[in-house]
């Protein structure tokens, strides 16, 4: 198997494939995708559970989606994951989105039907897997802090804590006006009588260190959701002196296992974690639906930290 596919190789399937020991019937579009882990994750649920087919990645430009997802029936595959650019794109080109992903605004599970395309979105309730898998607690029970609320993987996260009903949701951005955005389309989750004393249950707050520290004495779970803290030297998003050791500390980067924020969570004793386990439970979620059956999850999670 070719570490990377193009839509010329999905034009001619069969013949980009000749020769390969079982059918490659799975696969990620993303550009880029070379890093991806989803393979190696994925090919070891396969072969764990006898499924006698491949997953591999595609490398497929944004002007090349939809004719690359068009190809997916002819092509012979069961479903792809989609990932950046291309969630919007995927919720565009399917022909039947399911509810929880047209909320969440965005698609990264094809499912093939015949000639049909139908939509999923396992990033929002991988989340929600792994905030349980790693704190023992539920989104619905805590008062949530995202940052980086609006980019395209923390409107997901905050879209998901909206649906799950949370108790309070902070929304943070660098650019402020992204997350109003994103507060204006969740508003109508928050009307509820749940109110958290005389706070509001859904703010927007600028990126501003004191409004920072006061927001992070009313909040149970922060969540980066921003790109920094994916090179090495980058700084912790949050810097030390305002994080406090009762905070749930969940880095959705997992870059390295000690990213710098949950190197500074831990310093200060809060309990911190790293992206792999929503990365994991993604891919669990869209093993269930390709396949309808349960995910071999220890299998997937020994083959992903070795990956
Ligand atoms: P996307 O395509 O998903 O928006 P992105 O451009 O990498 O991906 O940005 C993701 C998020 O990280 C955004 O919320 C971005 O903030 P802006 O909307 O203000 O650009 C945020 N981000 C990136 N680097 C950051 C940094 N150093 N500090 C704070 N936020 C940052």
């Amino acid at each position: 198997m070719k570490d990377l596919y193009t839509l010329e190789d999905l034009r001619h399937w069969e013949t980009a494939t000749a020769g390969e020991p079982l059918p490659i019937r799975l696969g990620v579009f993303g550009d880029p995708v070379a890093h991806s882990r989803s393979p190696q994750m994925l090919n070891a649920a396969l072969e764990a559970c006898g499924i006698p087919a491949r997953y591999c990645r595609l490398h497929i430009r944004p002007e090349e989606f939809a004719e690359a997802a068009r190809l997916l029936p002819q092509a012979g595959f069961i479903g792809a994951n989609v990932t950046v650019p291309h969630k919007i794109a995927a919720m565009n080109e399917a022909d039947v989105v399911d509810e929880n992903a047209r909320k969440i605004g965005a698609v990264n599970t094809l499912v093939v039907e015949g000639e049909r395309l139908l939509g999923f979105n396992t990033d929002g309730p991988g989340l929600m897997r792994a905030i349980r898998a790693e704190f023992g607690v539920d989104l619905r029970d805590l008062r949530v802090m995202v940052l980086g609320a609006g980019g395209g993987a923390g409107r997901a996260i905050a879209a998901q804590c909206a649906l799950e009903g949370c108790e309070r949701l902070v929304l943070v951005n660098r650019t402020l006006e992204k997350a109003r955005e994103v507060a204006a389309e969740l508003a109508p989750y928050f009307k509820g009588p749940r109110v958290y004393g005389p706070l509001h249950r859904l703010e927007a707050v600028p990126w501003e260190e004191t409004k920072l520290a006061a927001q992070l004495t009313q909040t149970d779970l922060v969540i980066n959701a921003t790109s920094c803290g994916m090179k090495p030297t980058d700084p912790s998003v949050l810097p030390e002196s305002i994080l406090q050791a009762n905070l749930l500390v969940f880095d959705t980067i997992y870059t390295a296992r000690r990213t710098p924020l949950v190197e500074a969570a831990q310093t200060v004793g809060a309990r911190a974690a790293n992206g792999l386990s929503m990365l994991l439970y993604q891919g669990v979620l869209a093993f269930e639906i390709w396949f309808n059956r349960t995910a071999p999850v220890e299998i997937m999670k020994k083959a992903l930290s070795s990956a």
